[in-house]
């Protein structure tokens, strides 16, 4: 019996191994990603190797260029916000990390995949929903709905039983939970658990506060090509390497910072505080150019249905027909948004201030105030309003006036 292991190598992820080789008695063959989380992955490796992992069962893989590609720029096409304010930094990599596992489950043929999300949030969810959609079959491993070690003392206890290093910092209990990749990093739980409770300023990781960020701003431009970004002032990036640039920008400006209260998909609210800092800018320019290069009605209607893409995501159904039809829809919208976005990026804002391209559909001829050149004529505006009007008329005649029922 085998089993793969979403592996952090950090202590919780360690104790799962160790607990999935005592309990279950199976094979651990670990996975490690990359997603720009800004850690090493190298001590992941040899702290497998260290708890018996044979080198073979050893998977760790750079994927910060497929997130960006396949995920993280998929979903900025249709502008997706969970709740009007999250960009799903977390939501977007569980899918991903899901699929590399099943890969790597059937390349070693493992039957079974683990991993260390709690019984209590979205990720179990999104992971397992990830699993089962890509391996009907599969059996899945939750330790933390399980296992009897419900208290940090109890698993540094068995941390300790079983020889596993603790980092000196990790024996205290860490104040906060963190989950980070190139798109975002959020903070949750304990000390952020009281919604009245501002977070205290070391919770945030990856942005400088906007009080801090310097008194004149930074002007960037983006270009896009098809709803994705390819460049900043003019050089051509690599998905990754764009959102790690403007990461940095967002960052040095305090881009990026929202404190939360959301509903989970299991049905509690929960408080975060996610950081953004190159998503958000990434999100603004974004709409700056779709604003001068998408038809009103395409644009309106991909907004309207903005929010159930978003709400898949959140929820876990990355691999489901529905979620695949809206974004057919949305790919198919990008075809003509392309283009440059000038943007000033100061203390905390991103504020666009110019857009340009060569299939833009705004007409300086037709909305000009200076006198138009006949090709709108205003006097047709009259039978468009007195038409539009007529059902209010007919109303108002009818003893309705003002819209009343
Ligand atoms: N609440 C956010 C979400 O559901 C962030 C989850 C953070 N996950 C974590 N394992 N700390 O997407
Ligand atoms: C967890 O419960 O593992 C993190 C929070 C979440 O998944 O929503």
């Amino acid at each position: 019996k085998k089993v793969v292991l979403a592996y952090s190598g950090g202590l919780d992820t360690s104790v799962i191994l160790k607990w999935l080789q005592t309990t279950y008695r199976c094979e651990v063959v670990t996975f490690t990603a990359d997603l720009g989380q800004g850690e090493e992955l190298g001590p992941a490796r040899d702290k497998a190797l260290l708890l018996g992992i044979k080198p073979e069962n050893i998977f760790i893989d750079d994927l910060r260029e497929e997130f960006t590609r396949d995920f993280v720029f998929p979903m900025f096409r249709m502008n997706a916000l969970y709740e009007g304010q999250y960009l799903l930094g977390t939501s977007i990599a569980r899918p991903l990390i899901a699929k590399r596992q099943i890969e790597i489950a059937e390349q070693v043929g493992a039957d079974a995949v683990a991993h260390g999300a709690t019984g209590k949030g979205n990720d179990q969810v999104r992971f397992e929903i990830g699993y089962y959609a890509l391996k009907p079959d599969v059996k899945v491993i939750a330790p933390w709905r399980e296992w009897d070690l419900t208290s940090r003392t109890r698993l540094l206890e068995f941390a300790e039983a079983n020889q596993i290093p603790i980092a000196k910092d990790k024996r205290g209990e860490a104040p906060f939970s963190v989950d980070a990749n190139l798109l975002h990093s959020s903070s949750e739980g304990k000390i952020l658990e009281e919604p009245w409770d501002a977070p205290d300023e070391m919770v945030w990781q990856r942005t400088i506060s906007p009080m801090d960020a310097p008194d004149t701003p930074t002007e960037i431009t983006m270009e896009f090509e098809r709803g994705d970004a390819v460049g900043i002032n003019g050089k051509r990036l690599s998905p990754a390497a764009l959102l790690t640039e403007l990461n940095a920008l967002g960052k040095a400006n305090g881009i990026g910072r929202l404190d939360l209260v959301e509903n989970r998909f299991v049905g509690m609210k929960s408080r975060g505080c996610y950081e953004t800092p190159g998503g958000t800018i990434l999100y603004q320019a974004h709409r700056a150019i779709e604003s001068i290069t998408l038809d009103r009605e395409a644009a309106h209607l991909k907004d309207s249905l903005m929010p159930r893409y978003a709400e898949l995501v959140y929820n876990g159904f990355w691999f489901s027909p529905e979620r695949r039809m809206l974004q057919a829809m949305a790919d198919e919208s990008q075809k003509s948004v392309s283009g440059e976005v000038r943007l000033k990026l100061y203390k905390g804002n991103v504020i666009v201030t110019g857009r340009r391209s060569p299939n833009s559909l705004y007409s300086m001829k037709h909305v000009t105030f200076e006198e138009d050149q006949g090709a709108y004529d205003q006097f047709d505006a009259q039978g468009f309003i007195k038409l539009n009007a007529l059902r209010l008329r007919l109303g108002a005649m009818a003893g309705r006036k003002g819209g009343t029922l």
